[in-house]
């Protein structure tokens, strides 16, 4: 079988490394991939939101399955579009990723589903904001309905900045919507809860904690994440059982109601307070860098189950972990997430020891005219370690990253530090 894998990143890198060992799997493309995920095969160009031009690709070289990293080409429906050529292509259609695709739309489910999450509020008009900021307490989060690569959610400490900022997603600051709602701040602490999902019946994928601000000590500008850990420790089976039951079930129970049943991999951010899972959003896809350290830590096939989930088959399937930590740092361009100097080499690599539990995956690399790699993007390489300790996978991943030799390098030390001591 040929398998393609849509994206770039370090999240994509590791799901080359994960799926390449399935035995089923005779050729991995990457489209379009990373100076890493060459390790694994072949890197193919293309612009991943035009499903034309990835479709004459997929047909070239005989792809037999499709596995989407990002969120932008599911919600475009890149699934619906693969379904109609007769390609196999893991993943939500564009019903489903509504979860992500739209704020008012995941809002308005809860509501119906019963599922708890923070109250809120659809703002038309300034008047409205005004009026509803009289009833909740600072601070406030407003967040835009579509997507905004992480950048459509404010949380605001002041009204006078919520309405600046609702007044300027109604205004058109985003392109995927003008819609905007405005939400009580939940108090708590956050996790991410994976699954995989044939519609009716879904196993959970584990837990983990991103780092997602910039500096050490969680402090500056919001990144894609700094960092992670798996599983999350604060954890427990009562609190699983809840968001199992008040969360999980009743959304894929709601979907298929809905006539958007919901195939592929689902990421539940969650706030827990006292005990209490809320809900805060949905990802329709695997995080970055979450992915990564859930890849150094599953043992199933991951391909398997990707063809269960879309064969309506999850309900007999087993998940193995390994019964370790895995922690992932991310090297990124110092200056992000603002501007950063691109295309500094990056040299050093083949130094840093890898095996089973230590990879060093790569994000924004790719090669210059002399196949030296350079750094093109903001997060560039993640060290990820799989070892008894949280502490001691910390201490090999920083180790890794030490050794790169690169001058425009920046990672945070201290990924874990709630919880390491
Ligand atoms: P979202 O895109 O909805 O995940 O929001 C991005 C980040 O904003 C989340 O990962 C949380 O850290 C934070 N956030 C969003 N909504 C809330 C909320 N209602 N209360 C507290 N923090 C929130
Ligand atoms: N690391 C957060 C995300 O992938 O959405």
């Amino acid at each position: 079988m040929n398998l393609a894998i849509i994206g770039s990143g370090g999240r994509e890198h590791s799901l080359c490394y994960k799926l390449s060992k399935s035995r089923i799997i005779n050729n991995i493309y990457c489209i379009p991939g990373n100076a890493g995920t060459k390790e694994f095969g072949k890197n193919l160009k293309a612009d991943i939101n035009n499903f034309n031009q990835l479709y004459n690709i997929i047909r070239d070289y005989k792809i037999d399955f499709i596995v989407v990293g990002p969120e932008v080409p599911l919600v475009n429906g890149i699934v619906d579009f693969f379904h109609k050529k007769k390609i196999k292509i893991f993943g939500p259609n564009r019903k489903a990723s509504r979860l992500e695709g739209s704020k008012v739309f995941l809002k308005k489910f809860c509501k119906k589903f019963k599922i708890p999450t923070a109250r809120y509020k659809e703002i038309k008009n300034i008047k409205q904001a005004k009026n509803f900021l009289n009833y909740l307490n600072l601070p406030v989060v407003v967040k835009s309905d579509g997507l905004a690569a992480g950048k459509g959610v404010t949380i605001c400490y002041s009204k006078d900045k919520a309405i600046k900022d609702v007044k300027n997603i109604l205004e058109g600051k985003f392109k995927s919507s003008k819609k905007v709602i405005i939400e009580e701040f939940l108090q708590g602490e956050e996790v991410s809860y994976f699954l995989i999902t044939d519609g009716k019946n879904f196993k959970s994928l584990g837990t983990a904690q991103d780092h997602k601000r910039i500096g050490e000590g969680d402090t500056g500008l919001n990144t894609g994440g700094m960092g992670a850990y798996s599983p999350s420790l604060i954890m427990n089976k009562k609190i699983e059982e809840k968001i199992i039951n008040k969360i999980i079930k009743p959304t894929i129970k709601g979907m298929s109601n809905i006539k958007s049943t919901y195939k592929g991999i689902l990421y539940a951010g969650l706030i827990i307070f006292q005990g209490e899972p809320k809900l805060i959003e949905y990802n329709i896809r695997l995080g970055d860098p979450e992915c990564q350290v859930l890849m150094m830590r599953l043992k199933s096939d991951l391909f398997k189950l990707m063809s269960f989930s879309m064969n309506n088959k999850l309900k007999n399937s087993k998940i193995y972990w390994k019964k370790k930590f895995s922690i992932t740092i991310v090297a990124a361009n110092k200056g992000y997430p603002n501007n950063f100097k691109k295309n500094t080499i990056v040299k050093g690599l083949k130094k840093i020891k890898q095996s089973e539990n230590r990879k060093l995956f790569h994000a924004g690399t790719t090669f210059n005219s002399k196949s030296q790699i350079v750094a093109s993007g903001g997060r560039v390489l993640n060290a990820t370690v799989c070892s008894k300790s949280l502490k001691q996978a910390r201490k090999i991943a920083l180790d890794m990253l030490k050794k790169v030799n690169w001058k425009n390098k920046y990672f945070r030390k201290d990924i874990g530090f709630k919880v390491i001591n």
